[in-house]
């Protein structure tokens, strides 16, 4: 018999044993029978270092600052990881943890890991994250120049003696005895995480921290061997590497590199790729591709303007240049964009930040192919706001974020309570699902046409959209709750003649607080509802919108998508000053090339029919001549009907706008908390 590789029976044979291995990749067996994944190539495992992974979603490093203030890990931290292991992701890579306290330390709640007291927590941490079946990494990072001498206490080190433009204290430049000790703390620190148990190490080269301050042209202006040549400029790095898989073999060397620094004179890419040639060869088993500096400003952490996956494609070239695994991400939120990147091969792993704080479940959601079960993150910024501010992060769309043992529900209450909730936008629905998660009976009243409240307008201006995803979540969430729903009924008192709830929940939201400027009248001004709800369309017409909050902002840059032109007064001396940074720059980035003309420090001093009259900040009279004059000045609680509720039941709740107006995280974290107290109380009079 014939058995040359030619034969038809073993070409047979190996077409079905190829057949079968992809089945067993792309296939998932449970006792009910055989299902096909919806995403196989981001499900399939994949062996890095000699470890295998489950699938390839990894979790990005974040700091959250959920560690002691000496720097130990904390309950709470192991608690926030743990979720996201159990959620389902492959590799879990553990925030920037401070080799070399207190000159690099980035903040006050940041994990330390430059001595062996901090093994003890750095071991449960590496622990609880390997016994849900998730691989962990965690990372080595130094600030450099990026440090603040608030939060050290100590002058910043650099290569050389220059300030970030954005921190602006300016380093001190290392000696050569400094940079090979903070070398080896780099290695030592490697150590303790080998000793803590965790699977590998990744070396934070991006985001202008301190290795890639000496890998960048723009910071790194020494004449010594770690300064000049590319060769010179990637010592430091190449040394660590080295080390670390010299006396650590057994460890996963993952290097985050930026692969463009986005500021002049800093990283290129034909740079970058050249050093992803000398980590393969120096031994690194893994490349994490990022990019942006402090200075770059937009790039590391994107506001919502930036495409999904738009930084795809530097991992693409770095797949060109090396055969060891790459990962990548940067606005990758969705399942079917980090399928497509694997499947396409432009990488070999996906990373997800915020996506995971939003939702911790969102592997083991897409690997069943549930994704429209995923809470979205909204990309706010709000968590990224926190961490430089150096509090506990926390995410506006998951109340359940860094407060893991907390927001638990598997606590039913034992006997049927009941609860009605009045007002169908975001803290009214969160309280719903929230109460009916913990066991009550909840119906709730919404006035209007659609549930949403004022996420309906949110969702509007250019790169809201993802509002929009929230909303609807929020919305099929409560259509697959018992939630009983009535749309277009407004909750009259009377009712509680024939139903009287245990607990009546007012979110009535709030409403736009009427002008009282001189000459003001409903007639010559409209307000910003007016045009996100669509009852106005405008268009190629002179706007004088007054208020320069973020709403008046946001319905600027609605508006000028329609060729108006756009005057905006505001009378504090900067736009947008309640909104996030990132997200601020690139809304008064766009308002700035489409020409929207902004009087800052001015009040108005009379409204005409066409007419704006405003003392500029200058102190000058001037007159905006304007075809619609649009009030942005904020909104008010509504919540007549608390008042009167408190006259007639005795757990009457008031919680959202209708209480304090705020934004959508005060919204969803007081319907959450709100459930929680009242499933308090029924736990506890069950006690009694
Ligand atoms: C709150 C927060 C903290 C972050 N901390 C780190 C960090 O410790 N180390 C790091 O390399 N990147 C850090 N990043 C950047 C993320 O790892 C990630 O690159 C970035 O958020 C973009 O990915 P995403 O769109 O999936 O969130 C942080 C991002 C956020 C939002
Ligand atoms: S805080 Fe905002 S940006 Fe951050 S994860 Fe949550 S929703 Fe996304």
């Amino acid at each position: 018999m014939d058995l040359s590789p030619s034969t038809p029976l073993i070409a047979t044979l190996r077409e079905f044993a190829s057949v079968l291995v992809t089945s067993v990749v792309n296939f998932h067996v449970n006792l009910g029978g055989v299902f096909m994944l919806k995403y196989p190539a981001l499900f399939s495992p994949i062996n890095i270092g000699g470890v295998m992974l489950k699938n390839r979603v990894v979790m990005a490093p974040m700091a959250v600052n959920y560690a002691h203030l000496n720097g130990e890990v904390s309950e709470r931290q192991i608690a926030y990881y743990e979720a996201r292991a159990r959620g389902g992701a492959g590799l879990i890579i553990v925030e920037a943890a401070c080799i070399d306290a207190p000159a690099g330390r980035e903040g006050f709640g940041q994990i330390i890991i430059d001595h062996p007291r901090y093994l003890r927590g750095l071991n449960q941490l590496a622990d609880g994250i390997k016994s849900y079946g998730s691989k962990a990494i965690i990372q080595l990072f130094h600030a450099g120049r990026q440090a603040h001498t608030i939060i050290t206490g100590v002058q910043p080190v650099a290569p050389s003696a220059i300030a970030c433009s954005t921190v602006k204290d300016v380093p001190r430049e290392l000696s050569l005895t400094e940079i090979r000790d903070i070398r080896d703390k780099f290695i030592a620190a490697a150590g303790y995480a080998y000793m803590a148990g965790f699977d590998g190490v990744e070396l934070h080269a991006a985001h202008g921290y301190l290795i890639n301050q000496f890998l960048s042209p723009n910071s790194n202006m020494r004449q010594d061997e770690y300064g000049g040549s590319l060769e010179n400029r990637a010592r430091l790095l190449m040394e660590i590497v080295i080390g670390i898989k010299k006396s650590f073999p057994k460890l996963v060397l993952d290097v985050r590199l930026n692969i463009e620094d986005f500021v002049t004179g800093g990283l290129e890419m034909a740079e970058s790729l050249e050093i992803c040639r000398y980590l393969e060869e120096a031994g690194a088993d893994l490349i994490n591709c990022s990019c942006g500096t402090y200075e770059s400003g937009l790039t590391s952490i994107e506001p919502a303007s930036y495409n999904e996956g738009w930084r795809t494609y530097m991992a693409a070239a770095v797949k060109q240049v090396v055969k060891i695994p790459v990962i990548t991400g940067g606005m990758v939120k969705s399942p079917e964009m980090a399928e497509e990147i694997i499947e396409k091969q432009q990488a070999d792993m996906v990373f997800l930040g915020r996506a995971l704080l939003a939702d911790s479940d969102w592997a083991f959601k897409a690997e069943k192919g549930h994704d429209e079960e995923i809470r979205p993150c909204i990309i706010c910024n709000n968590c990224i706001e926190s961490n430089f501010k150096s509090i506990a992060v926390s995410c506006t769309v998951n109340p359940a974020t860094g407060r893991e043992r907390e927001v638990i529900k598997t606590a039913k209450i034992k006997k049927k309570s009941s609860a009605v909730v009045v007002g169908g936008g975001p803290a009214g629905m969160q309280a719903a699902l929230a109460l009916e998660d913990y066991g009550f009976e909840v119906e709730l009243f919404e006035q209007g046409e659609r549930l949403g409240g004022l996420l309906n307008l949110a969702a509007i201006p250019p790169h809201k959209e993802r509002i929009a995803l929230f909303r609807d979540y929020l919305i099929k969430c409560i259509r697959r709750s018992g939630v009983s729903v009535n749309l277009n009924h407004p909750y009259k008192l009377e009712y509680l003649k024939d139903q009287y709830p245990d607990h009546l929940v007012i979110a009535s939201g709030s409403r736009p607080i009427a002008p009282t400027f001189k000459g003001w009248n409903e007639n010559n001004c409209l307000q910003v509802d007016d045009i996100l709800s669509g009852r106005f369309n405008i268009e190629g017409q002179q706007v004088v919108i007054i208020g320069g909050g973020s709403n008046g902002c946001e319905t600027a840059d609605f508006l000028t998508q329609s060729a108006n032109r756009i005057t905006i007064v505001e009378k504090e001396q900067f736009l947008a000053a309640d909104m996030e940074k990132k997200n601020r720059r690139d809304l008064l980035n766009r308002l700035q090339a489409a020409g929207v003309k902004r009087y800052t420090s001015s009040n108005v001093v009379e409204i005409g029919n066409n007419t704006v009259n405003i003392t500029s900040s200058n102190s000058q009279q001037e007159v905006l001549v304007a075809d619609y004059i649009i009030a942005a000045t904020g909104y008010q609680p509504n919540n007549e009907i608390y008042l009167k509720a408190q006259k007639q039941h005795a757990s009457v709740h008031l919680i959202g706008d209708a209480f304090v107006v705020g934004g959508i995280r005060e919204a969803i974290r007081q319907g959450e908390n709100l459930a929680a107290m009242l499933a308090q109380r029924e736990y506890s009079s069950i006690w009694e």
